[in-house]
């Protein structure tokens, strides 16, 4: 598992460093009010913003084949982060994708295009058969990442993420590989994403009042 990284055009993902952790901490602690209505917070209590210590444990996780830990670049320059979360083997053989960019990266394409890259690493590097993705309803930046890459609306989680502060409702999104048989990168910029395939249903958006 040491050659997952993967590129396109000016987007490039690979697995965070130890020596990542000075700008990471530089891009989270000055993206404050972009990040933090979207960040997952600790039920129990307050997270520590040590970058570093957050960078030792998210390896761990992928040594421990639980997760991969990516960063997103844009022209060489670390745009944000792609976390690969929950990874299920086995009969589910299913992983969940988060991410953000910073505020100044925003609007360029970058996420879509790593998360393309990093579910087709995914597909065909570990062997994984569906990838998800959750998102607050009242997260429409995020909403439009899905829909432009065609991930089917799956349902609503009702209560189902601790994001800032508190449980938060979640649409969830996925792909499994039959979905994308040459890849979600070639289906997006081959122009074959289906158009419908993220629409919330009706019943599902009612619920959330
Ligand atoms: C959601 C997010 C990752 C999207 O990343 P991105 O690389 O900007 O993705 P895109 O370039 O495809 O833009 C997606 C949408 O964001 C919106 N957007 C674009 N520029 C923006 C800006 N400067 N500010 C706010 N929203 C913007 C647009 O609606 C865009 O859709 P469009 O291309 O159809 O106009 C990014 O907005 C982000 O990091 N937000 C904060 C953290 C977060 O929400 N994480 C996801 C939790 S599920």
């Amino acid at each position: 598992m040491d050659t997952l990284e993967s590129s396109y055009g000016a987007v490039s993902i690979r697995l965070v460093r130890s020596r990542d952790a000075r700008t990471l901490q530089h891009e989270l602690l000055t993206n404050r009010s972009w990040l933090v209505p979207w960040e997952a917070t600790n039920p129990e209590g307050a997270v520590s913003m040590d970058m570093r210590s957050g960078i030792r444990r998210l390896l761990q996780q992928y040594r421990d084949g639980m997760g991969v830990p990516f960063v997103m670049e844009y022209d060489g320059e670390i745009a944000g982060q792609l976390n690969v979360w929950g990874i299920a083997r086995g009969s589910l053989s299913s992983a969940t994708i988060g991410y953000w960019v910073s505020e100044r990266f925003a609007g360029r394409g970058i996420t879509p295009t790593a998360v393309a890259l990093a579910t087709d690493l995914c597909f065909e590097k570990l062997h994984l058969h569906r990838m998800e993705i959750c998102i607050r309803p009242e997260n429409a930046a995020s909403i439009r990442v899905v829909e432009k890459l065609g991930f089917r609306y799956e349902g609503f989680r009702r209560r189902y993420i601790h994001i800032n502060g508190d449980w938060r409702d979640h649409h969830a999104f996925a792909l499994t590989r039959e979905d994308v048989p040459r890849g979600l990168l070639h289906r997006w910029v081959t122009g074959q994403t289906p158009q419908d395939a993220s629409r919330v249903t009706n019943g599902d958006q009612s619920s959330m009042a």
